[in-house]
């Protein structure tokens, strides 16, 4: 019997409602399904997931706080594709752990240790739960499942060698013990958000790795030297205490690494760790296909917490663009630009790694600068540029100084200061860039020190009417920001640029907060995941949000833009102290409608929605469900009853009652396309 489907609708579902259920919520007519959560086993022999932590062999396990994901489709042989619909491979990052004091409760018996020094073992764990994952994805009739002895699966976590490629490479500035010629580190870590190549390989956003690391109060002293700069710009203070501990594991280096002061008085140098943190922060390339690959760091896009990375419209004859933000308060916008210009024999190359290696390691980075007028400039961050040669705070030494301070570089040629950037994903309709901005606290009229930054045309908003408060408290629901290129394209150096939607809350004020005229159906705080999908072209995105889930869970939702200049100039009036306003002009899309705009999933209790990959046919939609329960108390850890949360036991899946970040699979009842 063939069944025809009903015609199809873009955004055809009904909007689900916002939600405080420990439960994914989607819309009638589709099913969320959990298909790999953190633990699960990735070789035949490794045990069943207990989630009482007591488990090991994590190395051979899915990691923690599953976060940017993409498909790679399978043939039925096996071999790569680019339109199989029925087998692939989710590659994804492990971002971080839960964590309180320390330790990774839930991943250890008795919560672990919450004090120095920390236990090797819990250590072990912890490293070997961040990272990437690999796992290969089959279909069988309606039902999603994944292969625990496919000769696919793969991990990459803090102890797998990963080669430095691009500028940075050979490199004073990353020689270490681990590699005195400064091509290789271990590891990648707090990986964010991710992106595909044209070429078929997996990109990885190193974001808040700075954390990991500490340096003794003496070091700033000891060194003497620019590299104080350096990791003060990046979140290193000296005597700042490392998120876990790790340094603290034991003597041996995979611990010692992690604390940055110089350790010994070898004379040669071989006890030096100064330079580890230089080897992290950059976008690294895996190919999911092949695990006997090394991974690569492109060090040519960069250094800084990046999220995600996506590339403009390819076009053959025409260098390739990748789009990519830095997710810090007053952090910068970035463009990379290939010198090689693309061919397409290069979508299905023999040798992935090194189509990368063409394109990725040679080209030119540029940051952003947006003007009042709604225009924006692609400023190139060069040792060549007199802004950057000639910086009074840090006298850059060549262009891979430039990139592993791409930070202070921004800073040297006055790049615009945004909002949060977190992802940020292409329009396939007509190639503009869209970046979600997901929030910033030190937004203000007036800015009190070097931290904060006064609010400007393409970072608008600073208010003070959330939940009653009458302080001023910078955009705690974000925005989307897009771009289009000039007449150049990829290699354009200037754009025009508008904000397609601002997250607000319905109720909020129409004139200063809910300037896209959000309804009970679409309000959103702190957008975050985001990518368009290639088979329907909905936009979708997702939310990681503290200043909603008094209200909601965080949720994702579907877009069907318009373009860049489809809607209005708006000035906001901002009062100052003294009486007088200060006026911004800002450039909003069409407000949002029912048809162009509507809620489609919302989470389990303290979990952000991240990740976004879909088969080519758009009839499967991959969704990660990262750190469900994370409000937890590492007090409770042995009182399942006062979890915040106990997905996905709750819903039927796993062992144990301890929540665990999953991916969910979408799928709709009737075999449709998913958003419509
Ligand atoms: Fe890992 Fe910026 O979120
Ligand atoms: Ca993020
Ligand atoms: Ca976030
Ligand atoms: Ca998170």
């Amino acid at each position: 019997v063939v069944v025809t489907p009903p015609a199809e609708k873009l955004l055809g579902f009904t909007a689900v409602s916002k939600s405080l259920a420990d439960t994914v919520v989607v819309p009638a007519g589709y099913t969320a399904s959990v298909l790999y959560a953190m633990g699960d086993p990735l070789t035949a022999s490794t045990p069943a997931f207990k989630n009482d932590g007591t488990d090991t062999d994590h190395e051979n396990r899915a990691g923690d706080q599953h976060d940017g994901m993409e498909f790679f489709p399978l043939s039925s042989l096996g071999a790569a594709s680019t339109t199989a619909n029925d087998r692939g491979l989710l590659a994804m990052n492990h971002e971080a752990t839960i964590d309180e004091k320390l330790s990774a409760f839930f991943l250890h018996p008795n919560g672990g240790t919450m004090s120095l020094p920390r236990p090797a073992g819990e250590v072990d764990k912890e490293m070997a739960l961040h990272g990437l994952s690999v796992v290969e994805v089959r279909r069988t009739g309606a039902k999603w499942e994944t292969l625990k002895d496919s000769s696919f699966n793969r991990r990459v976590h803090q102890q797998t060698e990963i080669e430095i490629s691009g500028p940075v490479r050979g490199n004073a500035l990353v020689v270490t013990k681990y590699s005195n010629n400064g091509t290789k580190i271990r590891g990648t870590l707090n990986n964010c958000g991710t992106g595909k190549t044209p070429w078929n390989t997996y990109l990885s956003g190193e974001e808040n790795w700075s954390g990991y690391f500490t340096r003794a109060s003496t070091d700033d002293a000891a060194r003497g030297d620019k590299s104080v700069v350096s990791l003060k710009r990046y979140g290193r203070d000296a005597g700042a205490a490392s998120r876990h501990g790790w340094e603290t594991g034991g003597v041996e280096d995979k611990y010692q690494r992690w604390n940055l002061g110089r350790k010994g008085a070898s004379l040669d140098g071989s006890d030096d760790y100064r330079n580890e943190m230089n080897g992290m922060g950059y976008i690294v390339e895996m190919d999911a296909y092949d695990k006997t690959r090394a991974i690569k760091k492109r060090t040519a896009l960069g250094r800084y917490a990046h999220e995600s990375a996506a590339f403009g419209k390819v076009v053959v004859g025409q260098p390739l663009a990748v789009y990519m933000g830095d997710d810090s308060r007053n952090e910068y916008i970035f463009k990379y630009v290939s010198t090689a210009l693309w061919t397409a024999a290069d979508a299905t190359p023999l040798d992935r790694i090194a189509t990368g290696d063409k394109y990725l390691d040679n080209g030119k980075l540029y940051v952003a600068k947006f003007l009042a007028d709604g225009t924006g400039q692609w400023i190139e961050l060069s040792i060549a540029n007199p802004l950057i040669a000639a910086y009074a705070a840090y006298k850059f030494a060549d262009q891979a100084d430039v990139l592993v301070n791409a930070r202070l570089a921004g800073d040297a040629v006055g790049a615009t200061r945004m909002d949060r950037p977190e992802w940020c994903a292409v329009n396939p309709v007509n190639g503009e860039i869209y970046f979600t901005l997901t929030n910033n606290s030190n937004r203000r009229v007036e800015p009190s020190g070097a931290s904060q930054a006064a609010p400007d045309a393409a970072n608008p908003r600073v208010y003070t009417d959330m939940k009653g408060s009458t302080a001023q408290v910078g955009n705690p629901n974000g925005h989307i920001i897009r771009v289009k290129e000039g007449a150049a394209g990829s290699a354009a150096t200037s754009f025009r640029w508008d904000v397609y939607l601002f997250g607000a809350e319905a109720a909020a004020a129409a004139a200063t907060v809910n300037l896209s005229g959000l309804s009970a159906d679409q309000d959103f705080s702190s957008p975050d995941g985001l990518a368009f999908s290639a088979a329907t072209g909905i936009c979708w995105f997702q939310t990681d949000d503290g200043a909603y889930t008094d209200v909601t869970n965080c949720m994702m939702l579907a877009g069907v833009p318009g373009q860049v200049g489809d809607g209005k100039k708006v000035t906001l009036s901002h009062p100052r102290a003294n009486g007088t306003s200060l006026n911004v002009d800002t450039y909003v899309g069409l407000a949002a409608t029912p048809d162009t705009l509507k809620r489609f999933l919302v989470g389990p209790v303290s979990s952000e929605i991240t990740g976004i990959a879909e088969t080519p046919d758009g009839k499967a939609l991959f969704v990660n469900i990262q750190h469900p329960g994370e409000s937890t108390a590492s007090a409770n850890v042995g009182d399942p009853s006062k979890y915040t949360s106990q997905w996905p036991s709750n819903a039927g899946y796993g062992a144990g009652k301890r929540p665990r970040s999953a991916t969910i699979v979408i799928t709709k009842n009737d075999g449709g396309r998913i958003g419509t």
